[in-house]
């Protein structure tokens, strides 16, 4: 199997240097990619995929419901990395409906460490009890939990003070929220977008 996905890279290369020839020697320089992507570990989700995006054009940071716990080292480096050294226009937290993690949050049953994960979904859909309640159906149910989480997670990282201090030096980023249909492959902009200090407040 592995043999296989050699002889895929070797074709890639190839393809890439057939179509530019320049193109590795670019991108060997250096990278500056205008947007950051926080996005789901899913299989499901190819970031530079979905996009359109080449190598070199979108710096991505994922892992399992797309969080950006605030305590988080991991994802507090990625996003330092994209604000101060890659100076990014664009942050989207990209969610996706039907998402496992999501699901995983609030079923009940346990699984481990990524219960602990999990934790701040959990969070969510006690801040949204009133709104989630209304919804009946199972999948409408969890998509909206889906929706909710990556507002959350907008906020998240648009009240950081890495993105804050950006700001308040002049540096423009904006912030936005995304989801993903792993149905038909369209991304939906949930118009939680953050610019600057006002647009987090009508946020929260
Ligand atoms: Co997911």
């Amino acid at each position: 199997m592995l043999d296989d996905l050699k002889a895929n890279n070797r074709n890639w290369a190839a393809r890439k240097t057939a179509a530019d020839p320049g193109f590795f020697k670019r991108l060997e320089g250096q990278q500056a990619p205008s947007y950051l992507w926080i996005g789901c570990s899913d299989s499901r989700v190819p970031a530079n995929e979905i996009v359109g995006l080449d190598p070199g054009e979108l710096f991505v940071h994922r892992n399992v419901a797309n969080l950006a716990p605030p305590q988080d080292a991991n994802y507090l480096s990625v996003l330092q990395f994209a604000v101060d050294v890659l100076k990014v226009k664009h942050i989207m937290v990209v969610g996706h409906y039907g998402c496992g993690g999501v699901r995983a949050a609030v079923d009940g049953q346990r699984r481990g460490l990524v219960d602990h994960w999990l934790h701040p979904i959990r969070e969510v859909c006690k801040d949204h009890k009133h709104e989630l309640d209304t919804i009946t159906e199972d999948v409408a149910w969890h998509d909206r939990l889906c929706e909710l989480n990556v507002i959350r997670q907008v906020r998240n990282v648009a009240s950081d003070v890495f993105v804050q201090d950006a700001w308040a030096r002049g540096q423009s980023i904006c912030v936005h929220g995304w989801v993903y249909s792993l149905s038909n492959g369209i991304v939906t902009d949930l118009d939680c977008s953050v610019a600057g200090l006002e647009d987090l407040e009508r946020l929260a």
